[in-house]
């Protein structure tokens, strides 16, 4: 009988620890962790990849699918340390951040400027209030028009990034009809023709990504603190809330009939 109740004993406190434990780390996970995370966003397998070296340094492989209404465009990137986009807004389309591996800083507003003409600048319609997150392995982060957002790669190696740019019904038709990203970046970029040996960026690239922006649809800063008020590492919960995976299912599931050779996707 002793020997029983023991037993007994031994068992709840060990399911009592469990529950503990499990119920501390679901909390942890929760706060920390708000948004979704995906395990992989697959990239249009193309007969000739288009590999794209940006004026913010990073590597591009870009390619655009078409299917019915739905046009995207989606850049798998490399950011080396210290690179990455600085603040700007689009009009045009609809954009996620996928980051498989942790630790790029996102900055996202919280302000809306709804027309192109609301420049987000001191001249303007005035700065942004801005919100950074670190990311973490795997998260997918949706920020939809009219949001001032960039991102910079605050560490010392090389982070992976996906983007995914989603055409929106303000778009005029671009040549690859999706939203235009696709066409700024080869105006913009230098091609990359040989990884081990990156073409080199000059003035003339960097300028041309504030200034041709706008016939893209895009507002770009063109040094960091030009639409940028304030920066806050508290992510407000209104940001995280943000989510779109109804179209980014379409966008998945276009790129897995389109690999798995369905005609009528068309990627290139
Ligand atoms: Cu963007």
């Amino acid at each position: 009988m002793i020997l029983k109740i023991k037993t007994w004993s031994i068992a709840f406190v060990l399911v009592f620890t469990i529950a503990i434990v499990f119920l501390g780390q679901k909390i942890t996970i929760s706060a920390n962790n708000s948004y979704p995370s995906i395990e992989n966003i697959p990239m249009p397998q193309v007969e000739q990849p288009l590999r794209i070296l940006t004026p913010a340094n990073e590597i591009f492989n870009i390619a655009s699918c078409k299917v019915n209404d739905l046009g995207f465009t989606i850049a798998q990137a490399d950011i080396p340390p210290g690179a990455g986009p600085i603040p700007h807004v689009h009009y045009y389309i609809d954009e996620w951040f996928w980051t498989p591996k942790a630790g790029l800083e996102l900055f996202h507003s919280t302000r809306q400027y709804p027309t192109i003409k609301e420049v987000p600048n001191i001249a303007g319609a005035g700065r942004a209030d801005m919100y950074s997150i670190i990311s973490q392995a795997n998260q997918i982060i949706y920020s939809p028009n009219f949001y001032v957002h960039g991102f910079v790669n605050p560490t010392t190696e090389t982070l992976p990034i996906t983007f995914v740019w989603l055409k929106n019904d303000l778009a005029p038709v671009f040549p690859h009809d999706d939203g235009g990203m696709r066409d700024f970046f080869t105006e913009v970029g230098v091609k990359i023709t040989d990884l081990n040996n990156l073409p080199s960026l000059n003035d003339k690239n960097k300028n041309a990504v504030v200034t041709e922006a706008p016939r893209y649809g895009m507002n770009q800063s063109s040094y960091f603190m030009e639409y940028v008020n304030s920066i806050d590492n508290q992510f407000p919960e209104e940001l995280a809330k943000m989510q779109n995976d109804e179209d980014l299912k379409r966008v998945i599931e276009a790129v897995e009939a389109f690999n798995s050779g369905d005609k009528s996707v068309s990627c290139s």
